[in-house]
């Protein structure tokens, strides 16, 4: 059996111990040789690879590990690049939340200007990985899930339209595995589903046993009632704190306004904007909570592995929902054929919709990448809602390729989430402070 070689992107990030745990607990169905860090921040992903490093030790001594920050030697004989970036770290993620909320206006990482924001310093960041995998790995395939997805998506069709890049979010995984808990299922693999949308943007319309049986009218039924919240919480380890607890119980007034359709939980943000302001605090955002809990536990576990030399007894967790991303490398390695919710080109799987829009529809994922399934017509509701949702992020990029101020006011402007062009003038002009080491000049 071949054996693979792996570089994570963004090797200092909090959610990298989890992914290797995961890794290293999957290597029967997806063996691996050797596991490179790639990161550009050397500090930052020290702490972390000391701490891997010595993991990968004691449970797989025979693959090799390399930590580094020059592209040539992450990027050379690499057949999957995992990444998962976060340009400005968390010290930006804060301003994205913040500057909004000074308005009034949500701020949030991936939806509104908060994601616009993060948008446009991420573009960049993952467009240069693209490069450094082609130059290096010219057949290597990008598995990539850094935020604002979306925003990424659409630039990496726009700007490297041939790169084997897919891009995929965990949020409909995770919920998808909420909701087979709700009907007594044991995991999401249980269940087959139709689902259309744009990514952090999208309904279910139709959710079967592995059978054919409908299981839509026992989930709706506990949504109406519950949300996502479930009677009993699951281990789950992405979505644990109480704000996500808040998001789960929050999808019960998404529904109530389809209940034809399933939501993703990120709707809240376009449904109720001014819910999320009155619930956030201005001072103390998801940013901190962040900082102050996972960042913090993952840096000081990995400090304390790295000092006594050994992993025995630690508390950092096995990512076991992130599985997705083996199955996603296997489907690509094994030619398996999984069915997976990915955001690709539209070209005609909802079919009243803009086909250059990139879309999250379910595909079937073989050796020459995603083939997307036609989830056919939608209605009007959510038709109008992405064909605005989808101009935003369209013109993000096109702001960002072309450095049109323009442009990023217009899309700040059609966000749902502005209520006016002035007001997405004054946070633009803010945001475009604070960003000037990220941003292309604009004019
Ligand atoms: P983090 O800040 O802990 O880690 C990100 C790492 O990326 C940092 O070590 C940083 O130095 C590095 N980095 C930044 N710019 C870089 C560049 N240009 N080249 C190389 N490395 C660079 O962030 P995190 O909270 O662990 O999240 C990482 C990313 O994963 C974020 O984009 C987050 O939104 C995303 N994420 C996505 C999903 C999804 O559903 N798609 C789920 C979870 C996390
Ligand atoms: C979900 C989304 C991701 C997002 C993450 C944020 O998993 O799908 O796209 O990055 O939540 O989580 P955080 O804990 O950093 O707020
Ligand atoms: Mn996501």
């Amino acid at each position: 059996m071949k054996k693979f070689s792996v570089v994570i992107a963004g090797g200092g990030s909090t959610f990298t111990p989890g992914i290797v745990l995961m890794l290293l607990n999957n290597l029967d169905k997806f063996p691996i040789r050797q596991i490179k860090f790639y990161d550009n921040n050397a500090e930052r992903q020290q702490q972390i690879a000391d701490a891997c490093e010595i993991i990968v030790k004691e449970q797989a001594p025979e693959i090799v590990f390399v930590s580094t920050t020059d592209p040539q030697e992450a990027f050379t004989d690499i057949d999957f690049v995992m990444a998962h970036i976060r340009v400005g770290l968390y010290a930006m993620r804060e301003k994205d939340e913040k500057i909004p909320l000074k308005y009034g206006v949500i701020g949030q990482e991936t939806c509104g200007p908060g994601g616009i924001a993060y948008g446009m310093r991420s573009i960049g960041g993952v467009l240069e990985l693209i490069d450094y995998m082609e130059k290096y790995s010219p057949n290597a395939w990008m598995l990539n899930y850094s935020n604002p997805a979306a925003i990424v998506a659409e630039a990496t069709r726009k700007l490297r339209p041939n790169s084997k890049i897919i891009n995929i979010c965990d949020m409909p995984v995770g919920i998808e595995e909420r909701m087979a808990n709700a009907i007594g299922l044991s995991s999401r693999k249980e269940i087959v589903v139709r689902y259309y949308g744009l990514n952090h943007f999208g309904w279910w319309t139709d959710i079967r046993d592995t059978e054919g049986n409908d299981l839509m009218p026992k989930i709706k039924a506990h949504v109406k009632e519950h949300g996502y919240s479930l009677l009993e919480e699951i281990e789950e380890s992405q979505h644990t704190d109480a704000s996500w607890m808040h998001t789960f119980s929050k999808a019960k007034e998404l529904y109530a306004v389809d209940p034809d359709t399933l939501p993703n939980t990120y709707l809240k943000y376009y449904f109720y904007p001014q819910d999320e302001v009155a619930h956030a605090n201005p001072e103390y955002t998801r940013a901190n909570e962040v900082m102050a809990g996972r960042e913090k536990h993952v840096f000081s576990e990995c400090n304390r592995i790295t000092a006594e030399g050994t992993a025995k007894g630690t508390t950092l967790e096995v990512d076991e929902h992130a599985s997705y991303i083996v199955d996603l490398a296997r489907a690509i390695a094994y030619n398996t054929h999984e069915r997976m919710l990915l955001i690709v080109e539209n070209q005609g799987a909802v079919v009243n919709f803009d086909e250059t829009a990139m879309v999250e529809v379910p595909c079937i994922v073989g050796s020459n990448g995603p083939e997307p399934i036609v989830q056919g017509k939608i209605p009007r509701f959510q038709k109008g809602l992405m064909e605005q949702q989808v101009a935003v992020e369209k013109l993000v990029v096109e702001a960002w390729a072309e450095g049109s101020y323009q442009k990023l006011w217009q899309a700040l402007t059609l966000s749902r989430i502005v209520p006016n062009a002035r007001v997405a003038r004054e946070i633009l002009d803010d945001l475009i402070e604070v960003n000037k080491e990220f941003w292309p000049t604009l004019n």
